[in-house]
This record gives structure tokens, C-alpha cells and sequence, in this order.
């Protein structure tokens, strides 16, 4: 190979007539960007700029491109993704991906070191190796003579789901092995999402309007089962190494940290902190070491594994059915902290739902600062018996909002009572209704009460409804408290307030204008869109378009009954029994004639255009890249068909895009005709219909 060529130096002597010839270069290339890969995602040693390794990137791609015959499998260009598949082959393990057991105290570590030492019939200590548990999903790489040619998931453990065109868009996973690589062996390790990267891809989804990822743990887990792998690509997940399935050659380093050591020289990425202990109390001291790093790793975490460290002992442990007898995993528990709670506040949601709130002195718990958690609701409390004054714990669970646990009982001071139960509003004073079995409690004004209203128009602007950017929380209350707005239609007159607006102090004309900008241009959403944004419950974004999609305007929308309201696919009794409440109210019809008079969208007229799809149900899934969803399914209609949400023997096409996911794949189960948006396009030409 021609290594000797100086780094960056080509760029310029590739292109040259002189020089190297394109073959040789292609090689260099290749191997130029798997040692920067390793440098990177290995060693954690960059040595170039991201912009300069993709300039090398572009540059082997663009000599690919005009020599075909030098692009190799193994290319550093063959990570970008490919075109997406119908569905994941299966694939069986040559050695079966176990689980592990868990261990969630001291005592039961105790436990699992005199067991493994029972086994062997051992005295003396036993060498333990300490590794994060990292939180992912698990993935399996095999490489032939030093190529990846397949990657699994675990599925059951005997069989898990082919995705190597996913994997290899993995950063981390080598597409070939470095150094002398035996024949065959399974590599196998955790595909993960960094909390940096998991925080600005969800910045994006917000910012697009999307619904956010829950936890990086799903976001990596549905990144890696993505159908298109350029999806997975935009993920940006991470894969680290830490164990061996099958293996045909060279005999594997003896301790696991040689067997981490030569995963690492075989271009794969470990992940750093793994200790080794020389019994199990050291094991003990290294977890509170790993406990007290946690918030500062770059991804999540929710435990440690400890294995043996000898690979000669760990072959006398062997496995039981469920897994090793010489690892156990130990498990996190949620991350908790103690706080003094000083308020309870009951919060009154959108939809008139009250909600205990425990007010706290800050805390830093699971990676934030939180001062609220939920109660949940008045039966929870009176379970929990928390009180103003008290010491409590306060969880946090991955993503999702801070809880109390419970009171320290031990540290409560002298004095304290129940915290009682409202029976009026705290916003409005009407008197409050239990629901739902009596656990949840809420506030039937749902005009007047000023937290619905409120929240209400929160919703309505939110950038999953009308998106109406520039106004938040803050000013929605400084305009109801001027009397600017009053309700959701009154938005659409804030125009009248102009001159008021502009001489208040702190929102000066610029401001003004793009708040009254935002709100004109909101006009435009298309018809879901209004309808999420009215609140009716239930209905959030998927309901929204089907909902659109089968009424067309909001005029048909309001005059449907239960009945035909439960013929659109998908929408049960419950959301229909909502929507014709909402629509028989008498003051949200009001709002609506009030609304319509700014925001009236249909999508383009429902008259019959045609006949190709009568009698016929088809099914959009994926991403539409070409038409919205709403336009492909109006033209449906239009043309006498059934567009629908789920597929089932009596869907006639199922038209996917990237991202499809089960519903293709239960199409192609029953044997439903597939078309790509592309084919269904070229034949039908929705777009060109007038
Ligand atoms: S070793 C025989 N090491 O945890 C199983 N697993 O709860 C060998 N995991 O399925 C697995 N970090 O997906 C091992 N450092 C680590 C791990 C790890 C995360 C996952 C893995 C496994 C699950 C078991």
C-alpha cells in the first residue's frame, strides 16, 4: 500500500495527470480513512478535522465514481446507506446471544461471587472485571477473513433480525478488521445513541415540529431496525465491542483485558472505565466509582457488568439457559435524590385536569436540576401521604417527568398535615369533578376557567399545531392580562392591538411585527394541523390526519356522527364519542364559525376526480418524500378508494416510503401489492391532477 504518502498531500496529486494512478490512490484512501476512523472512534485521538476527513471521503467517493471496477466492500464510502429493503431477513446465531442476570444490591453480589466461587470449589478470590452496562441495544458483526458480512440483532437470542446494511452506517462498526483477523468471528457489542447527539437530533425533530425521541436507548434501537439505512445513517449511533460469539481461528486472549485490548487492535471501539478487581469487594468500590461518574458520561448507562476475568474459569462456569454463570449484571436503580418539598401546587391542565405538583428546594438528580415533580394524581398523594415540610425522594426514569416517591418519614418535621384535596379550581373556583374510577380530578369550566384557556392557546400555537413561533407561555399571559386576546379565535385579531403592543415597553415594534407575522402566516396550516390545534382529546397528530383526510373540511368534520366518525380506520369509540362532544358544544361552536373566519383550510375539493381505487383500501407508510400524506390520500379518495391507516387482508396497496416499518412488513406477509412512492407516482401522477 502506499502509506508512505504524506496525509493530505494527494488531494491535489490524485487529480494531477502525473503522479499517483487512481488505483493506487483509491488504496491509499481506503486506508487513510480506516486509520482516521480508528483514530477517532478507537483511540478518541483525532488527528485531522471532520471537514478535512470528509474531504478524503469525497475525494475516494468522486475516484469510485469515475473507476467503479476500484470500489471494494470494505470502502470507506460504503457507510452512507443504501436504498431501503421490504424487511430484515432472519438470521440464526452460531452461538446464541445470552441475557445476563442481575444484581441490584451488595448482598446479591456477595451472592453471585460465592456461587462462582462454589463452582469452582475455590477459596481464594476471583479476579473480576468491572465494564459499564452500557444502554443500547446489542448487536452481533461477523466478519469473514477480516470483511463484515452480516450483523444481527439479538431477537430471541437464537434468532435475531439481519441488518447489515444498517450496521454498517454504525459508527465504530469496521467494515474490515485490521491486522491478521482469524476466519471467522462474531463480534459482538451495544449500538448506542450519545446524549449529545440524542439531544440535537431532538432539538432538530422539535424544531421540524416531530415528536421527540423518549430516551437515547430507543432512538438507537429504532434507528438500527430502520428498513432504509440512510435513515439509521441520520442517527448517528455508536457501536462498542465487548464480547466474542463464534470464533474459527487464532485462540482468543486468555483474560478479558487482553480480549478487550485486541478487540480495540482490531479497529473496534471499547468502551473506556472498564476496571479489573481482584475480588469482590474491589468490584464493590469500582461500582460507587462508576456511580458517581455516571452524569458525566457521554451516553447513558444503567449498570455495570461484572464477568470473571480468567477465560479458563469462565469455561468451567459455562452457561445456564438463561445465561453466563461467570457475569452478572448490576443494575441501577432509577436515579433518585432526597429533597425538602416546600408547596404542593395543584396544576390545571389543557383538557381541565388538576394535578398535584410537589414544589422542591433544586436538585440535581439523573443529569438535571429539577425544583417540580408530579404527584400524579389526589389518589397517589393520599397513598404517598407526602407533606409541606417534608424530606422526600424525588426519581427520575429516563426521560420522562421527575416523580416523588415518597416522604422520609425519618426526617419529618414536627407539626405537619395531610395535604388536603381541593374541591373548587384553584384558578376559577368551580367546584371540581372526579373521573376515570374516581382517581382524576378536573375542572369542568372548560371556557372560562383561565389555566384551560390558557393551556389551550399554548396548544393551539405549539409547533405540533399551528406553529406560531415567537409566542410562548410568557406572552399568551401578558396578552390575556391585557385583554388583548381572549380566546384562540382572538389571536387572528391581535392586529386591532398594534399600537398598544408596539408602545409596551420591552416588546417594541420588531417584535410586534413578527409576533403578528407568525400569526398570519399560520393561516396556511394545512387542515390537521387546525384541527389538532383545537384540543379535543385524543386527538393528537395521527388522528388529526386521518381526520382530515376523510372529512376534507372542518364543516363535514363537525356534522359527523359516532357512527361515521368509527368508519374512518383507526378512530375508536372513545376518540368519536370526544369528537362529537366537542362539536356539540355550543360555545366551542361559537369558536369555530369565530376561528373559520381567519383559518378555514380544506384540502383541495372532495369532488370525484376518477375511478381507478373504488372499492379499493390503500395504505401510505414511511415518509412521503414527493406529495404530504394528505395529498396522496385525498387523491385516493378522489379516485373512489379507501386510504387507511393499518393494513390487513382486505388492503388492496400499501404504498411505502423510507422508514416503513411493520406495515410493510405485514404487507408483504399477507401478500398485499407493494409500490414505492416513486412507482405509484409514475403510474397514477397524484401531483398533476387538478
Ligand atoms: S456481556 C452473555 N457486556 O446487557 C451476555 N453485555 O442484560 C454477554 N450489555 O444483552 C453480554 N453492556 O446487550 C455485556 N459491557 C457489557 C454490556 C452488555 C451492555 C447488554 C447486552 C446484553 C444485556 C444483558
Amino acid at each position: 500500500m502506499a502509506t508512505h504518502l504524506p496525509l493530505g498531500l494527494g488531494i491535489v496529486a490524485a487529480r494531477g495527470s502525473g503522479g499517483v494512478n487512481a488505483a493506487e490512490r483509491a488504496a491509499w484512501l481506503r486506508d487513510e480513512l480506516h486509520r482516521h476512523n480508528r483514530l477517532y472512534y478507537v483511540d478518541n485521538a483525532p488527528e485531522i478535522s471532520d471537514t478535512e476527513y470528509d474531504r478524503l471521503l469525497r475525494e475516494l467517493s468522486d475516484l469510485e465514481t469515475a473507476h467503479p471496477e476500484l470500489l471494494t466492500p470494505d470502502s470507506p464510502t460504503q457507510t452512507v446507506g443504501v436504498a431501503p429493503v421490504a424487511a430484515f431477513g432472519e438470521v440464526r446465531h452460531r452461538v446464541p446471544m445470552l441475557s445476563l442476570d442481575n444484581a441490584f444490591d451488595e448482598a446479591e453480589l456477595q451472592a453471585f461471587d460465592q456461587r462462582v466461587r462454589r463452582f469452582l470449589a475455590q477459596d481464594e478470590p476471583v479476579r473480576y472485571v468491572v465494564e459499564l452496562k452500557l444502554d443500547g441495544v446489542s448487536l452481533s458483526l461477523t466478519y469473514e477473513d477480516g470483511l463484515l458480512t452480516q450483523a444481527a440483532t439479538r431477537g430471541d437470542g437464537t434468532t435475531g433480525e439481519m441488518v447489515t446494511a444498517n450496521a454498517r452506517t454504525v459508527r465504530g462498526v469496521p467494515l474490515r478488521l485490521a491486522g491478521a483477523a482469524p476466519g471467522l468471528i462474531e463480534i459482538r457489542g451495544e449500538v448506542l445513541m450519545t446524549r449529545a447527539d440524542f439531544a440535537r437530533l431532538n432539538d432538530e425533530k422539535l424544531a421540524r415540529g416531530e415528536t421527540p425521541f423518549v430516551n437515547p436507548r430507543n432512538a438507537a434501537s429504532g434507528g438500527l431496525r430502520q428498513l432504509d439505512s440512510r435513515l439509521t445513517r441520520e442517527r448517528r449511533l455508536r457501536f462498542f465491542g465487548y464480547t466474542f460469539g463464534a470464533i474459527e481461528g487464532p485462540a482468543v486472549p486468555e483474560d478479558q483485558g487482553a480480549r478487550l485490548a485486541w478487540l480495540r487492535e482490531m479497529g473496534v471501539p471499547v468502551a473506556a472505565h472498564a476496571e479489573e478487581c481482584p475480588d469482590i469487594e474491589a468490584v464493590i468500590q469500582a461500582i460507587a466509582r462508576v456511580q458517581a461518574q455516571r452524569p458525566d458520561l457521554p451516553f447513558d448507562i444503567d449498570g455495570v457488568v461484572i464477568k470473571v476475568a480468567d477465560g479458563a474459569l469462565r469455561e468451567r462456569l459455562g452457561d445456564t439457559a438463561r445465561g453466563p454463570r461467570w457475569a452478572i449484571a448490576y443494575k441501577f436503580p432509577a436515579e433518585q435524590a432526597m429533597t425538602r418539598m416546600h408547596a404542593i401546587t395543584w396544576q390545571v391542565g389543557r383538557t381541565g385536569l388538576v394535578v398535584p405538583v410537589a414544589e422542591l428546594d433544586p436538585i440535581y438528580v439523573g443529569g438535571v436540576t429539577i425544583s417540580r415533580a408530579t404527584l400524579h394524581n389526589p389518589s397517589e398523594l393520599r397513598r404517598k401521604d407526602v407533606r409541606v415540610g417534608d424530606t422526600v425522594i424525588v426519581q427520575r426514569a429516563g426521560d420522562v417527568i421527575p416523580e416523588v416517591v415518597g416522604p422520609v418519614l425519618e426526617r419529618r418535621p414536627e407539626g405537619t398535615e395531610p395535604v388536603p384535596v381541593p374541591t373548587e379550581c384553584p384558578v376559577c373556583g368551580t367546584p371540581l369533578l372526579y373521573g376515570e374510577g374516581d382517581i382524576l380530578l378536573r375542572c369542568s369550566n372548560k371556557r372560562a376557567c383561565p389555566a384551560q384557556l390558557l393551556a389551550g392557546i399554548i396548544h393551539f400555537v405549539s409547533r405540533g399545531a399551528m406553529d406560531i413561533a415567537g409566542l410562548g407561555e410568557k406572552q399568551i399571559q401578558f396578552f390575556l392580562d391585557k385583554g388583548w386576546i381572549s380566546d384562540i379565535p382572538s389571536l387572528y385579531e391581535l392586529g386591532r392591538h398594534r399600537e398598544a403592543m408596539v408602545n409596551e415597553p420591552g416588546l417594541g415594534q420588531q417584535s410586534v411585527d413578527n409576533i403578528l407575522a407568525a400569526i398570519e402566516e399560520s393561516k396556511t396550516r394545512p387542515l390537521s394541523r387546525v384541527i389538532i390545534g383545537l384540543g379535543i382529546r385524543f386527538v393528537g397528530e395521527k388522528t388529526s390526519i386521518d381526520l382530515a383526510t376523510a372529512f376534507g373540511n372542518l364543516d363535514a368534520l363537525a356534522v359527523a356522527d359516532e357512527a361515521r366518525l368509527q368508519a374512518v380506520p383507526d378512530i375508536g369509540e372513545r376518540t368519536a364519542a370526544e369528537i362529537v362532544t366537542w362539536f356539540a358544544d355550543d360555545e366551542n361552536q361559537t369558536l369555530l364559525e369565530r376561528l373559520k373566519a381567519h383559518v378555514n383550510p380544506t384540502l383541495a375539493d372532495l369532488e370525484p376526480l376518477g375511478d381507478q381505487f373504488a372499492g379499493q383500501t390503500v395504505v401510505f407508510t414511511g415518509k412521503l418524500e414527493t406529495m404530504t400524506r394528505e395529498e396522496a390520500e385525498a387523491y385516493v379518495r378522489r379516485h373512489g378508494g379507501t386510504p387507511a391507516g393499518s393494513v390487513s387482508k382486505k388492503t388492496n396497496l400499501v404504498v411505502y416510503g423510507p422508514g416503513a416499518g411493520s406495515k410493510l412488513a405485514k404487507a408483504e406477509q399477507l401478500g398485499v401489492p407493494l409500490m414505492t412512492e416513486a412507482e405509484f407516482c409514475e403510474q397514477y401522477r397524484p401531483l398533476e391532477s387538478p
